[in-house]
């Protein structure tokens, strides 16, 4: 470690480019040049030294990012140059309308254009001083917005520091802050799951994202932001403004194209009528600007918006029409998912017969009704969704939906977990589930056999050869080779390793079954506390809850499952066929570090890091990155930095490697 001050410094310096320079690959090239755990070290020595040298830390610091504690309101911040908004089109001709008033004003010119995609999220503004960003805002009423720099500061393709030589003075850049729909939809998954109500859309994501009162739960959100407009700086058009933007670090849009006339900008814009439903973002039309920024100037612009540019809004994605049923779909994992089947109707291009109503909730948030008449809208997503009823067409008393007990694809009862928004059918033998969940038990980390892939499984369940995994077991070498591509050879392979799979740990078969929320830590936890099958069926739901690292919600869906008869059924065939029902004593044995909370420092000589946090895990701990005063033991290595000192700071035990291996039984 870095003794004196000065020598400090300069790592500090020196790590922070490298973090800036790896930050920008990652977040604004999509081109990383490094691991995620060689970024980690990267990042976790600038901590080290920041917190060794308080005074060297400085807010540009990509540390920073998450700074200030939470508010309960916004500052005003006023705009130098007012905000304003652009006028819509939406047809080609009144683009040519648009052109013809243009070259009108500049008569005699050569006229191009910039054509970008017009992005559907928050607009912002970013005050950059000295080269360091010093304040980040909303539009507001374009005169004034929030002055949410703590949330701006947590979006990871932002540079907090611009790239190339510091820049004195202020510069401003407004662009786009919007969620992808990738990190939307992950975002939206992991709410429902949590029991919170999901967001609408993209746009609205971010706009709530953007308000939130504490920069730590914005840092959560999947942010991220594109460039157009840069203010102060010497560029003549705007594609240099682009560019310069490039070079400073910021994330610009790729797809900005210059067009030589306005036939050119029509024909770009009914490309991306289409090609707009492939990007993992939201736009809502395309914007034309013109390119020389001299003639911009000239142009001026009305107490509104600018004269140099327009907006050309798509189509209306969105119809009505009527519910003529509700039908019940199951998916793969078992989810019950109402859908409206519509009266057909034309949505963008394509006849829209069935809509998604997402789950109970959303039905009765929407009172959506068979007989209804509704909006529907085509997002970015493939299925339409039911935004809204008309209810100034609703006629008589239209039938209300009701979920149905029993699941339509094979008559188990269905149920609802505590705190989910989704209904399930638990049925592990269920035809609409059954591939996947045999595909499950046979992966690795499960039952581990060894080619009994998805194609196999394919096969399997279509000729109904297997109704469940529990016929797995029965499986002789006569049933596989009138398979496709499966010699002799292969099919005795698969016996065998079907055989051999019957000895995995009962932690493995817990986790094989497939019980939603129990990954392979949970089945390891229960596996440990319960000991049996028998054991774990007979435990009440409260006395699960109870359990370290199991919640009311792993509770109740370990529960359900087990209390579903189809499934006992299936565990039933599995103790037949010989598969362990309960754990070991050998297993019970060898988790020294049941419970306990270890971080890793420093390097071992004898296992690499990805093996020495394996190694903890079999043993019942857990590995997490840094040092708290939750930690129970730290295990160092050579050259073991600040997590060491961190550790003696808080008393937190620490081994060496000797010990550690020992600990382990290695
Ligand atoms: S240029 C004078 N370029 O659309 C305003 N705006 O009314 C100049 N937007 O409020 C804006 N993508 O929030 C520009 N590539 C883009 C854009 C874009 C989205 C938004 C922006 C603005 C609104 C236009």
């Amino acid at each position: 470690m870095m003794g004196t001050r000065k020598g400090a410094a300069a790592r500090v310096d020196e790590l922070r480019d490298l973090v800036r320079y790896h930050d920008r690959k990652y977040y604004v090239e999509n081109d990383p040049e490094i691991s995620d755990s060689e970024y980690d070290e990267l990042v976790a020595e600038l901590v080290g030294l920041e917190s060794a040298h308080p005074d060297l830390v400085t807010p540009d610091s990509p540390t920073q990012r998450v700074s200030g504690a939470s508010t309960d309101g916004f500052d005003t911040a006023e705009h130098a140059t007012p905000m304003l908004s652009l006028d819509n089109t939406y047809s080609a001709d009144e683009l040519r309308l648009f052109d013809r008033r243009v070259r009108g004003r500049l008569p005699g010119e050569d006229v191009r254009y910039a054509v970008e995609l017009k992005l559907d999220g928050v607009s912002v503004a970013l005050v950059y001083r000295d080269g360091a960003l010093l304040r980040g805002a909303t539009r507001g009423d374009g005169r004034r917005g929030d002055d949410v720099t703590a949330n701006i500061r947590t979006i990871r393709s932002i540079p907090l520091r611009l790239e190339g030589p510091i820049s004195k003075g202020d510069l401003e850049v407004r662009g786009e802050v919007f969620m992808p729909r990738s990190g939307f939809e992950r975002m939206n998954r992991q709410r429902k799951r949590e029991g919170d109500s999901p967001f609408a859309n993209p746009r609205n994501a971010a706009a709530g994202s953007l308000k939130l009162l504490d920069p730590a739960e914005a840092e959560k959100r999947p942010l991220d932001a594109y460039f157009y407009q840069l203010l102060g700086a010497d560029v003549a058009s705007q594609h240099e403004a682009v560019q310069t933007m490039r070079g400073m670090g910021f994330k610009v849009n790729e797809e900005t194209e210059l067009c030589d006339d306005i036939e050119a900008v029509v024909e770009r814009v009914a490309e991306w009528e289409t090609h707009r439903s492939g990007l993992d973002y939201d736009t809502d039309g395309m914007v034309v600007k013109v390119d020389s920024l001299g003639q911009q100037a000239r142009l001026g612009s009305t107490a509104k918006s600018p004269r140099w540019g327009i907006a050309y809004k798509f189509p209306a994605q969105s119809a009505t029409t009527l519910v003529t049923d509700i039908a019940v779909q199951v998916g793969r994992t078992g989810k019950l998912t109402p859908v409206a089947l519509l009266d057909p109707v034309q949505v963008s291009g394509s006849t829209v017969s069935r809509a998604t109503l997402h789950n109970q909730d959303e039905i009765e948030r929407l009172d959506v009704r068979v007989g209804d008449t509704v909006m529907i809208e085509k997002g970015g997503e493939v299925i339409p969704k039911v935004v809204k009823v008309v209810l100034g067409k609703r006629r008589g008393r239209p039938r209300r939906f009701r979920m149905p007990a029993h699941c339509p694809a094979c008559g188990e009862p269905v149920s609802r977990l505590e705190g989910e928004v989704d209904t399930r059918c638990e049925n592990v033998a269920c035809p609409a589930q059954v591939k996947r969940s045999i595909e499950h038990f046979a992966s690795r980390g499960a039952m581990d056999i060894e080619g009994l892939g998805a194609a196999l499984v394919d096969q399997l369940v279509a000729k109904g050869v297997v109704a469940d995994y529990g016929d797995v077991y029965a499986l002789g070498a006569s049933d596989l080779v009138s398979l496709e591509r499966m010699g002799e050879r292969s099919a005795e392979n698969l016996v065998r390793a079907i055989g051999a799979s019957r000895d995995r740990p009962f932690a493995n078969v817990l986790y094989a079954l497939g019980i939603r929320h129990v990954g392979a830590r949970v089945a390891q936890v229960l596996a440990e506390r319960y000991l049996s099958m028998e054991a774990l069926e007979a435990a009440s739901v409260e006395e699960l809850s109870d359990v370290p690292e199991v919640g009311p919600v792993i509770a109740s869906s370990v529960a359900a499952f087990l209390g579903t008869t189809r499934n006992r059924r299936v565990i039933g065939k599995l103790a037949d066929a010989g598969v362990r029902m309960r754990s070991s004593a050998a297993g019970r044995r060898r988790t020294p570090l049941r419970g306990k909370t270890v971080v890793l420092t420093g390097t071992l000589r004898s296992m690499t890091r990805e093996e020495a946090r394996e190694a903890v895990v079999s043993a019942g701990g857990r590995v997490t990155s840094s040092v708290s005063s939750k930690t129970d033991l730290v295990v160092t290595g050579s050259g073991p930095g600040s997590k060491l000192r961190k550790a003696s700071e808080l008393g937190v035990k620490t081994i060496g490697e000797k010990a550690f291996r020992k600990l382990l039984g290695k």
